[in-house]
């Protein structure tokens, strides 16, 4: 159970999470009339306001290091929701920190694959460097540790990272002396997409405003180069094994216009379906599985039909309901084989 920041007396709950929501301390920056027009800004973004939410949240983090008690009321005021609505969603999601956080958050991916090759190993030895559990920060508050769930980069596991740059196929050395040189004021380049700034700065890009201070940084940024080995080792080995993917099954080409009228006869014996839907009918009749049927029955032209089955041949209750039976007084099993 939790406090949840912002509420009246810090005692509402969500049952989501054991973790205090720490006051605000005394050096926090305020948020200013400046951070009000940017809340407005993203909220101008979307048709529904409340849609401005997650961007907001990132916007206080980006100020503050965190959600704290003055960006959740900020956040309920320019939106029309409570202060336990928008405690709500800040402490469903683990990239909303309830606490200040260091310059650096460093995220250590702990789940199965990173585990099994050293990713456990890596968490302790940086909590014991930095002298912190999950989701404290080191005292000089250079570096907030924590333990993450799969990070969407086991091709690079173990795997790393710093203000959500990635820093691939760590071991404890490696991991080490990241965290060593980020607490020396460093900021090592990751091994693939932008480069570092620093939680805050990271925080006001996921708010949707430009973290890079310029065009061409900004280019410099996006057009980051990385290696990308890992993720195109399957297309290699497939290529040397000379192995593709099956093809994928295409919208059939109609015949080619002979001038003859075109609703006729089929071949199946069928009358008064066109070439399309008839060719319609043959994809869902030859589907191999319940998905790809459903799929070529939702591109039928006749959706709502009992596709590849002859006309008058439809679900009773659709197209042709069936007439009453008359009244017998039996049960609807009676007669039954
Ligand atoms: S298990 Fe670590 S990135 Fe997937």
């Amino acid at each position: 159970m939790s406090s949840l920041p912002g509420s009246a007396e810090g005692t509402a709950v969500t049952g989501l999470d054991s973790s205090p929501v720490q006051p605000a301390p005394a050096d926090l920056p305020p948020l200013t009339e400046q951070v009000r027009v940017e809340a407005r800004e993203i909220i101008a973004r979307y048709p529904q306001p409340r849609s401005a939410l997650l961007p907001m949240l990132h916007l206080v983090q980006s100020v503050q290091g965190y959600v704290s008690p003055e960006g959740v009321a900020l956040c309920a005021e320019e939106l029309g929701l409570t202060k336990a609505e928008v405690g709500a969603v800040a402490t469903f999601y683990t990239m909303y920190k309830r606490r200040p956080t260091g310059r650096h958050l460093v995220s250590v991916c702990t789940n199965t694959l990173c585990s099994v090759l050293g990713g456990q190993r890596i968490f302790d030895a940086l909590a014991a460097d930095l002298g912190v559990h999950h989701d404290e920060t080191a005292a000089d508050g250079s570096v907030t540790l924590e333990h993450a769930e799969c990070l969407a980069a086991c091709d690079y596991a173990p795997v790393v990272t710093v203000d959500y740059e990635f820093y691939d196929q760590q071991d404890v050395d490696s991991a080490r002396e990241l965290v060593a040189a980020l607490r020396r004021g460093e900021r090592p380049h990751p091994t693939r997409g932008a480069p570092l700034t620093d939680f805050r700065g990271v925080s006001r890009q996921l708010a949707g405003f430009d973290q890079y201070g310029g065009a061409a940084p900004r280019a410099a940024a996006v057009d980051a180069e990385g290696d990308i080995g890992p993720t195109l080792a399957g297309l290699r080995l497939a290529a040397e094994r000379g192995e593709s993917a099956p093809p994928m099954h295409g919208p059939e080409q109609p015949p080619a216009d002979t001038g003859e009228p075109r609703e006729t006869t089929r071949p199946s014996g069928r009358t008064g379906e066109t070439p399309d839907e008839e060719a319609a009918d043959a994809r869902v009749a030859a589907a191999d599985n319940p998905a790809e049927r459903a799929g070529a029955a939702q591109a039928h032209p006749d959706k709502g039909a009992e596709y590849g089955q002859p006309r008058g041949r439809q679900r009773a209750g659709t197209e042709n309901p069936p007439a009453a039976e008359p009244a017998t007084g039996t049960t609807p099993t009676d007669g039954k084989a």
